[in-house]
Order: structure tokens, then C-alpha cells, then sequence
């Protein structure tokens, strides 16, 4: 465990080291043919965290190719209702890594309905719609699709983390909040029909940026902790007699000191992973963020909450442990040319490394594919920059253990 937090921090600081020489020298690209020798000092002795053996994580998204930022529509065909499961280069990028762990989820999560047996299927799904919270109608995931996904992620060894609709139930007051309970009986069904069907989902998550302001609505602290635990009742229940019961996450959403430390302190039992996004560049649409990139102390910026829900973890009487749900660097689908090109792996490797460092145990980046972010190309499949990266530091810790 702690060879890979060693390789991944040893990267991040030969980046540094990288990006200090490049920029001493003021010149990003002559600098490829100089050499200039230096010393750098990794103290091995003892490990500062420890991480999941399968740290590496990527998230598939619900946005439709109406999803449009700043005029341009980065999704194409990438949503969980549309992307091409048969497409080769997918399904060897996602084995190559076996296990990659997968979180299905994001923003629009909050508003699908699973297929019921009941259930009259709906003639659309996310339709564009400015009135509408998110700016999209609601979708839904007929059992069909939700089959060939399963089929899919079982065939290229990946262990699913599924993103639960936390808003079902829930009305959205005057001041921009969703208040009364969750109503569990949509999800309760899916996680039945998936026991039934033998589908193997390592981990149920519930909601998506809900915590804290919330983006688009929130939900209160209390109130989340009470609606994990009916969740934590139902995958008791429904897998009672399996010896490995799946892993109830939450909140997945931004990190809030006080609304994170009640939520924690009222789920002690209910809960295994807290979940939490980053976005810490900006909007995609910002020109200066290659410059945020390359600059160290932009990408320090985040450290602080890295500490500081380790130390509210540390301090809580609570087993959970903190992943990184969702980390796509710059927020409305990244910038294309940029956070989909070498000069991203900067900010990505820096980020695998003081993530672990500060003891996060998974780190989900935003995109397997999809938005301008993704670690494939949207159309084409094929590996953008940030893939390579890691399955270099994959293969690397897998030689070590
Ligand atoms: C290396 O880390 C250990 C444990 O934290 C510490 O005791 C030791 O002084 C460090 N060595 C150096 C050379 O910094
Ligand atoms: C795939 O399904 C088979 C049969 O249910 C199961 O034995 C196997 O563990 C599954 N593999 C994964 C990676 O979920
Ligand atoms: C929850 O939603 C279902 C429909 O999905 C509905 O039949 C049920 O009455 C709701 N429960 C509560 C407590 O509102």
C-alpha cells in the first residue's frame, strides 16, 4: 500500500522539480533539450498515509450531448444512458487497470428514476430546460440499460460505485433549499432488482453536491445524516446473508467544516466512505488556467482541506474514511486543450499525491470520458495524457507488490 502513496508522491515532486527548472529558466519549451542535474531527497522511512490498493478511480457522468458550457458541447455520446459499450478501446482502457474503480454519478443523478416493475416508462429523458433545477428534466434508467452496464463493467473487472437520487421526496423551498426526507423506495427497488439480478456494486453513494451551499439546492446536515442511515438499513437488509456487503458513501459533495462535522458526527455507525469533490481551478472557462497549473502554490491552495477533514475524521468516533468522489480540476466541464492535454497531468499528479499523502484512500477523476476532462477522448476513445500517467503508476506498483 504505502509503495504506491511512495511512487505517487515521488512523481508529484519529481513534477515539481519539473515544472521548477522549466520555469526558472522562463522558457517552456527550448528547456526540453537542456539538462540540468539536481538532487532530490525522498525520505522513505516511514509511510505519512495509507491508501487503497485500487486508489485509482474515474467517474462516467449522466449529462446528455445537450450539455453545453460557454457555447460548446463536450459530451457527446459519454452519458451512462448513451455511451457505446461495445467500443473496444473503452473496454480495454477501463481492464488494463483491473481493478479501475468506477463512480457513476454527478449532477444530474439527483433527478433519475430507476425503472420499477410498476413503473410507466417516460417517453423522454433530460430534456434541455432552463426552468428546471440543473437545467434538464428528469431522466430515467430503464433496467435494460442498466443490465448491459453491468454487463459491461463485469466484463472489464471494474468495481462500480453507484451515485443514488438524493432529492427524491424532497421539495425545494423558498430560499433554495430541499427539505423533508429522502423517499427511499426508487432506490430501494434498484438495489433489490441489481441483488436479484447477481450484479456485484461495491459501493452505494448518496447524493451529489448537496452538502454544505450545495450547488443548484442542498440538503441539511441533520437531515443527510438521518437519510444515510435509512440507506445503511436498506443495504443491510437487502444483502443480508451476504458475507461482503457493499459500502454506503456520502455526501459527495464540497467540502464544509461545519456541515461535514455534524453530518460525521451523526452518522457514526451508518457510514464506511465521506465522500468529497474538487474543483479548486475555477470555471473551465477561465484563460489563466494553464497558469493556474504551473503554479505550486495555486495547487497547495487545497491542502487545507485535505487536513481538515482528516483531522475531523481523526477526531470523529467514526470508522468512514475519505475518498475524493469527484476531482475534474476546473468545474463546468474543463477547458478543451487544456484539461484534457499533457499540461493537465501537472495538477492531476500533484493531486493523487497530497490526496494520499493526507490519507485519502481513493481519488475519482472527473472523466473515465466525457466533458473536456476526460482520461479518453470523448469521440474517439483513444488515451488522453492523464491516462498514460496512470496506468504508468499502476503497472509500476503492481511490479513493487
Ligand atoms: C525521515 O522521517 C523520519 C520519520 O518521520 C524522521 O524521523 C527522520 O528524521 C527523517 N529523516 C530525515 C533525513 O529527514
Ligand atoms: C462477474 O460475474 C461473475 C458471475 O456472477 C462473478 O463470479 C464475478 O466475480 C464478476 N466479476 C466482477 C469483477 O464483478
Ligand atoms: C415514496 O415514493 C413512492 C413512489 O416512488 C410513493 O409511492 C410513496 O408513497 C412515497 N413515500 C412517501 C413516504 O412519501
Amino acid at each position: 500500500m504505502c509503495e504506491i502513496m511512495r511512487s505517487l508522491v515521488i512523481i508529484s515532486l519529481l513534477c515539481y522539480w519539473v515544472y521548477m527548472e522549466t520555469h526558472s529558466h522562463k522558457s517552456s519549451i527550448s528547456v526540453a533539450s537542456q539538462s540540468t542535474e539536481g538532487t532530490l531527497f525522498v525520505n522513505g522511512t516511514a509511510a505519512i498515509g495509507f491508501m487503497d490498493d485500487d486508489f485509482v478511480c474515474a467517474t462516467i457522468d449522466w449529462w446528455p450531448p445537450q450539455k453545453c458550457d460557454y457555447g460548446t458541447c463536450s459530451w457527446g455520446s459519454a452519458s451512462l444512458l448513451n455511451l457505446d459499450l461495445d467500443n473496444s478501446i473503452l473496454l480495454n482502457a477501463i481492464k488494463a487497470f483491473s481493478p479501475l474503480k468506477i463512480r457513476l454519478g454527478g449532477t444530474l443523478q439527483d433527478k433519475v428514476i430507476y425503472q420499477t416493475e410498476e413503473s410507466q416508462q417516460p417517453s423522454t429523458s433530460f430534456l434541455k430546460d432552463g426552468s428546471e433545477l440543473f437545467g434538464f428534466t428528469q431522466g430515467y434508467l430503464p433496467m435494460s440499460r442498466w443490465d448491459q452496464l453491468n454487463i459491461f463493467f463485469n466484463k472489464t473487472g471494474a468495481v462500480v460505485i453507484f451515485g443514488l437520487n438524493a432529492l427524491r421526496g424532497r421539495t425545494i423551498n423558498s430560499q433554495g433549499a430541499a427539505v423533508g426526507a429522502w423517499n427511499s423506495s426508487n432506490a430501494e427497488s434498484l438495489i433489490r432488482y441489481t441483488v436479484k439480478r447477481g450484479y456485484r456494486i461495491h459501493g452505494w453513494e448518496l447524493g451529489n453536491e448537496l452538502s454544505g451551499n450545495g450547488v443548484g439546492t442542498r440538503v441539511a446536515a441533520g437531515q443527510y445524516a438521518s437519510d444515510t442511515k435509512s440507506l445503511q438499513s436498506i443495504v443491510q437488509n437487502v444483502y443480508a446473508g451476504f458475507e461482503a456487503k457493499p459500502q454506503v458513501l456520502a455526501p459527495g459533495g464540497f467540502f464544509d467544516e461545519n456541515w461535514f462535522t455534524e453530518f460525521i458526527h451523526k452518522t457514526p455507525q451508518s457510514l464506511q466512505v465521506v465522500t468529497h469533490h474538487i474543483y479548486n481551478l475555477g470555471p473551465g472557462s477561465s484563460g489563466d488556467l494553464i497558469q493556474k497549473i504551473l503554479d505550486p502554490s495555486v495547487l497547495d491552495g487545497i491542502s487545507q482541506t485535505f487536513k481538515s477533514l482528516q483531522s475531523l475524521l481523526e477526531k470523529s468516533n467514526t470508522p468512514a474514511v475519505a475518498w475524493v468522489g469527484e476531482s475534474g480540476g476546473a468545474y463546468n466541464s474543463g477547458h478543451n486543450l487544456v484539461t484534457n492535454a499533457f499540461v493537465f497531468s501537472f495538477w492531476y499528479l500533484d493531486q493523487l499525491g497530497m490526496s494520499a499523502s493526507y490519507d485519502t484512500k481513493t481519488y475519482c477523476r472527473q472523466t473515465l470520458i466525457g466533458g473536456n476532462y476526460g482520461l479518453l477522448d470523448t469521440n474517439t476513445f483513444v488515451p488522453n495524457p492523464d491516462y498514460y500517467r496512470l496506468v504508468h503508476i499502476d503497472h509500476e506498483d503492481q511490479e513493487h507488490s
